[in-house]
């Protein structure tokens, strides 16, 4: 499978697509992930993205996508990826197209919109904490960890994002909105375009991700 997850801010990507890749053995790659690296490490690169993240706003696509282009050679990939918050530009959309034509790696199986009401994303955003090792995601009042502010697996304290916060979330949402619908567009002349009710508990949206995708999650 080549799968592509998209939606706004807290609708539940990133918890979807560890269910994804546990069960069907795809690699995941998440951009904001693999930015947040970059900026951990304090490469070029990220010293670039992190002034744009921390304003909420889309990091370049040329900075992406090469990214992208980078992390699907990993071998881990050969058995197919979820692109987790990619493509969210048309060009991004179409040079996504071009990258898995050259390089051989097969057309996107099925695209995923992960719809919610803005109104819901803000309690999503600012409950979440986050080990940021393992990319592992948690919520204060929907899907608490074990112990309180500690990793299930490793017991390491969990973390808030830096762009969670109200004013930043805005940004975020608006950003979203502006690049997005070309995006869907696109995908929904491809025919491979599916509607998910993001609104819905993690157990429901993970069902309805089962039936799009007839595999048992
Ligand atoms: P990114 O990291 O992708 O952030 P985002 O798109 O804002 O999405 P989130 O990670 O906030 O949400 P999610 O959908 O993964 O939700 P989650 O599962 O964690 O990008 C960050 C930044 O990087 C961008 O702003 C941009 O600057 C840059 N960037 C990234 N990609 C880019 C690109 N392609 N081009 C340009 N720039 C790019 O869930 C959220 C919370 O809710 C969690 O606490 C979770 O436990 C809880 N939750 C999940 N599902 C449910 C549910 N169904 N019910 C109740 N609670 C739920
Ligand atoms: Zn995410």
């Amino acid at each position: 499978q080549r799968l592509v997850l998209i939606g706004p801010p807290g609708s539940g990507k990133g918890t979807q697509a560890s269910f994804l890749r546990e069960r069907l053995c795809l690699c995941q790659l998440a951009t904001g992930d693999l930015l947040r690296n970059a900026v951990a490490q304090g490469t070029e690169l990220g010293k670039e993205a992190k002034k744009v993240m921390e304003a909420g706003g889309l990091v370049s696509d040329q900075i992406v996508l090469g990214l992208v282009r980078e992390n699907l050679r990993r071998p881990e990939c050969k058995n197919g990826f979820i692109l987790d918050g990619f493509p969210r530009t048309l060009e991004q959309a179409r040079k996504l197209d071009e990258l898995l034509a050259t390089d051989g790696i097969g057309p996107l199986s099925a695209v995923l919109n992960f719809a919610v009401p803005d109104e819901l994303l803000k309690r999503r955003i600012l409950g979440r904490w986050v080990h940021p090792a393992s990319g592992r995601t948690y919520h204060e009042e929907f899907h608490p960890p074990k112990v309180p502010m500690r990793d299930d697996e490793t017991g390491e304290p969990l973390v808030q994002r830096s762009d969670d916060q109200p004013d930043v979330l805005v940004k975020r949402l608006a950003a979203f909105h502006a690049s997005t619908k070309p995006v869907l567009d696109y995908y929904e002349k491809r025919g491979i375009l599916h509607q998910i009710d993001a609104s819905k508990s993690i157990p429901q949206v993970r069902q309805q991700l089962s039936e799009v995708l007839s595999v048992d999650l």
